[in-house]
């Protein structure tokens, strides 16, 4: 795999262009954006986005994001209506992705066969460089193996992909660390599928907004896979007490015990991973804690929060890596 190292704030035009070329040429490059790093081929070009599928392991009917570097390009793919133009006003470029009309243009498979496709313009200079430099929009899931945690680092997405893909821009660590709010602007109220930076607050100061049920897979087709998961078992606690009390039974019971928490200085005794002192820290700090705390431990605690903000975004994703402790549930009570 080819690694380029660029600088995320003023992109090298030269080390873009060789990316692009990949791009062109039918290739796989993953690059940074703000939320993730992202598995990106041409998305109008269906070859190149099976290999996406291929690589990955990810299922067919799971459609991709597509990024583009303007909001004029938009156009040449999708059909906005009022309520997404306003969106894309608002809140272009940034972690926010839109659900309209598609065109025919697009190939089915980029969209696994829907009639809607999802796009998204990213708030980061070496995204916005490729993707004008290929010449294309560029269809780009979370550069990780199905399943796994989301990469917030070119390192994260080599582990996963070794010699899998043609290149990496490695562009640092992203500023966000989730992936995008996905919205579907083809209903009213506007319906949130997968929560992100841009809030359901945020949105709300525009248009009716509603958030999809846990349960309403057939909407946001990815949402159904088991998501971000470590090997490791891991269980979220939204209490730090009975974070302490699990911690100390497993490790009793001959368990290696990793805690990821904000200020985790009372887990001491443990292996523990800093989330951060906000929820913005908390974030962009969860992915990397998950993959670290996996290579070091069996059992992975993580501290739940409040489902507010980006803490909503936050404990979507927590619910999927793992499992959420019933607090009213004695520790001495639990089987585990
Ligand atoms: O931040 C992000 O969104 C990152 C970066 C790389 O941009 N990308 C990302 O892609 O997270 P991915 O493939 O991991 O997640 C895409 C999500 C899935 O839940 C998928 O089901 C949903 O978007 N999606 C894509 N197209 C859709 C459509 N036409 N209708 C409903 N949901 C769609
Ligand atoms: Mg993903």
């Amino acid at each position: 795999m080819l690694i380029i190292r660029v600088n995320k704030d003023n992109p090298e035009t030269e080390k873009i262009k060789k990316a692009a070329e990949i791009i062109k040429k039918s290739g796989l490059v993953a690059f940074p954006t703000e939320t993730v790093y992202g598995l990106g081929a041409d998305a109008l070009n269906a070859r190149a986005v099976k290999r996406i599928f291929e690589v990955k392991g990810r299922p067919p009917d799971n459609p991709l994001i597509v990024h583009v570097s303007s909001v004029d390009d938009v156009y040449k793919i999708a059909k906005p209506n009022k309520i997404a133009k306003k969106l894309m006003e608002e809140f272009f470029p940034g972690p926010l992705t839109l659900v309209m009309e598609k065109k025919d243009i697009v190939p089915d498979i980029t969209t696994a066969n829907l009639k809607t496709i999802a796009v998204r313009m990213p708030d980061h200079k070496v995204a916005l460089k490729l993707i004008e430099l290929s010449e294309t929009p560029i269809a780009a899931p979370s550069a990780n193996k199905s399943g796994k945690p989301s990469p917030t680092r070119a390192e994260h997405v080599i582990e996963d992909f070794k010699d899998e893909i043609e290149c990496v821009i490695d562009g640092g660590e992203v500023d966000i660390g989730l992936e995008s709010t996905v919205v579907d602007t083809t209903t009213y109220p506007i319906e949130i599928l997968r929560p992100g930076a841009i809030t359901k607050e945020m949105l709300e100061e525009f248009f009716d907004v509603k958030v999809a049920g846990e349960s309403d897979v057939a909407k946001s087709p990815g949402m159904k896979y088991r998501h971000y998961a470590p090997e490791a078992e891991t269980i979220v606690i939204k209490d730090r007490k009975k974070i302490l009390e699990l911690a100390k039974k497993l490790s009793k019971n001959g368990k290696i015990v990793g805690i990821a928490a904000m200020n985790p200085k009372e887990f001491k005794d443990f292996i523990t991973f800093d989330l951060g002192r906000n929820y913005e820290e908390f974030a962009k700090n969860l992915f990397k804690a998950l993959r670290e705390l996996d290579k070091k431990c069996n059992v992975i605690i993580v501290e739940g929060i409040e489902e507010k903000g980006i803490g909503l975004a936050i404990m979507n994703r927590l619910k999927k890596a793992g499992k959420l402790y019933d607090l009213s549930q004695s520790i001495t009570d639990n089987k585990r």
